[in-house]
């Protein structure tokens, strides 16, 4: 199926072309409606190259295209403008092959690509906080998108499970450890190791040492260093399998830093052959030195003391990721503070010849009600886990109020949809870099862009059905009369065009405020058009209509990674 866009993109193209004019500027939706529903900047933009007039260039454009029956003959506005506006008989045609359509209108991709994410990626010993939710929920979001559209997709979470950090945990856990503690709550008694240690190790010389040979015994293998280490590791991913399942995230592979601790002897070795890494003051070093950028930021990959660091694992995961999994693209979806870190490991990666597209995706923060991180009354992190257990609580609010005939068993299940679903909408329906207040209030809203508000909406069509005691009629043809229904066909067209476009610049956002419009959309609909009470044939067209609006917003949803209720 074609979408409109694309229809009048190639429509616009053959105008230009008879008009002997290049392709140029873009076709996107209008703007504003009154306008028309697509518009182009083409004249504006060859006016500028070619320094005539846009009006002028505009006309000439108009008067060569050929609308068929797609749209009306398109106007020429403002500066040079041209406007679009749909033939309604093509609306009504379009949304029946959506209507027909299992991937509803959107086209998977003429060059799929073997893409792996890394994202999530939590630290071992450490909880899982609310930082690491935009990394989790961007990056799955992103994965169900490139999967939808046809892309071989790698989700990897590259847990932090080996690093310096480990020198202190086992000191603690030799020296500091409370069994009990560790029955009840192991990885909580895991992290207070780990601090306290931190803690004194920067206090006391002493301790600092023997955590750096704690260091150096469980690198070198030894058997009881490396016993606690799995241990701490087990703890730490029951604690990561559990936020997932609540979350319904998978991965296809977890391969963690320690994953890659075998071949980083290999990585600088290569990289000191070929040139790239030099030794400098008993370290291994690569510099950039022809980069204005990163001329005075040198990467170690070898300390002195032999130790090997956090950019070494990435360059050996890159390795890894191109020659064995056969990544074409690697998306790295990880907050800004490793900005300057990706930057010089992209940089290696290309002078050593990897052809991969490596993109580091960042994000803004999360803060708290006072506009700082956000952090507990102490000035802790907040642990995720109980973050996304409040979400459900709160939700089942919610649930209680609207619906208290429910089953217990069916309310749990419901707020645990609306709950999770609102923590996962509040950040996805933002620009990835825009920081944003973390508000129960705001995002558990029924009112406004959230996730209960969409859940909603697809709980009243739902209901619809259930009144009506059937499901989706069959049509041969939808009946467009009133406005608010064409307009709710437009949208519904529309779907087609968003998610592609998501994968551009990496913006979930867009589709979460495309389904926003459409179930703003179908509720003037539903205002102004009977249903269930109006004749045949106009009935079934208009059942049809909320039957593509609910499925629409449900695929819609799971691309986010947000799932529907039946009630709520
Ligand atoms: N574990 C890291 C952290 O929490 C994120 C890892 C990101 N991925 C990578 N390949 N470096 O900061």
């Amino acid at each position: 199926m074609e979408t409109f866009q694309a229809i009048l993109a190639k429509k616009l193209s053959d105008a230009l072309a008879q008009a002997r004019l290049p392709i140029a500027g873009e076709l996107t939706p209008a703007t504003d409606p009154r306008f028309g529903d697509y518009q182009t900047n083409a004249a504006l933009v060859l006016g500028k190259q070619r320094d005539e007039k846009p009006r002028v260039l505009a006309e000439q454009i108009v008067a060569l295209f050929n609308a068929g029956d797609v749209c009306e003959p398109p106007v020429v506005a403002g500066a040079g403008f041209i406007n679009f506006a749909l033939c309604p008989g093509a609306v009504a045609e379009k949304t029946m092959e959506v209507l027909r359509d299992e991937r509803l209108g959107v086209a998977e991709t003429k060059s799929a690509r073997h893409i792996v994410i890394d994202f999530g990626s939590p630290n071992v010993a450490k909880p899982m906080h609310v930082g690491h939710v935009r990394s989790t929920v961007l990056g799955d979001a992103l994965a169900r998108i490139a999967e939808f559209l046809g892309h071989e997709v790698i989700r990897d979470n590259h847990i932090g499970d080996w690093g310096t950090q480990f020198g202190m945990v086992i000191y603690g856990w030799k020296n500091l450890l409370d069994r009990q503690a560790l029955q009840r709550n192991p990885l909580a008694e895991i992290v207070r190791i780990y601090k306290e240690t931190n803690e004194r190790a920067t206090s006391d010389p002493q301790v600092r040492e023997a955590c750096r040979q704690e260091l150096v015994r469980l690198q070198a293998g030894d058997k009881e260093s490396i016993d606690i280490w799995n241990e701490c590791v087990a703890f730490s991913m029951q604690d990561f399998e559990h936020v997932y399942k609540l979350l319904d995230i998978h991965y296809d592979i977890q391969c963690g830093e320690s994953f890659y601790h075998d071949r980083l002897p290999a990585v600088v070795e290569r990289l000191l052959k070929s040139g790239i890494a030099e030794t400098s003051e008993g370290a291994i070093v690569v510099f950039f030195r022809d980069n204005p950028e990163l001329a005075d930021k040198p990467l170690i990959i070898r300390k002195r003391d032999g130790g090997f660091n956090y950019a070494t694992t990435d360059l050996a995961t890159v390795d890894y990721r191109v020659n064995d999994l056969k990544a074409d693209v690697i998306w790295y979806v990880v907050g800004a503070p490793q900005t300057l870190h990706f930057k010089q490991i992209f940089e290696i990666a290309r002078r050593e010849g990897y052809t991969a597209d490596l993109r580091h995706i960042v994000f803004g923060s999360i803060l708290g009600e006072d506009r700082k991180l956000m952090k507990t009354r102490s000035g802790e992190n907040i642990p995720l886990r109980d973050l996304l257990e409040e979400a459900c609580k709160r939700a089942r609010k919610i649930v209680d109020e609207k619906n208290p005939h429910l089953s217990d068993y069916e309310k749990i299940d419901i707020a645990q949809t609306i709950g999770i679903g609102a923590v996962k909408y509040a950040d996805l329906s933002q620009y990835r870099m825009t920081d944003y207040i973390f508000s129960w209030e705001k995002m558990l809203s029924l009112h406004g862009n959230t996730a209960p508000y969409l859940q909603n909406a697809y709980v009243r069509i739902r209901s619809i059905f259930r009144k009506a005691g059937e499901s989706s009629p069959k049509v041969e043809k939808l009946i467009l009369g009133d406005s608010a229904e064409i307009n709710l066909a437009k949208r519904l067209c529309q779907f087609a065009e968003i998610v592609p476009q998501v994968l551009n610049d990496f913006r979930p956002n867009i589709l979460a405020n495309y389904l926003f419009e459409l179930a703003n959309s179908f509720h003037t609909f539903y205002e102004a058009c009977p249903v269930l009470k109006s004749d045949e044939p106009t009935r079934s067209s208009r059942l049809s209509l909320c039957d593509l609006t609910g499925r629409v917003l449900q695929r819609g949803l799971e691309l986010l990674g947000i799932k529907v209720p039946e009630r709520m």
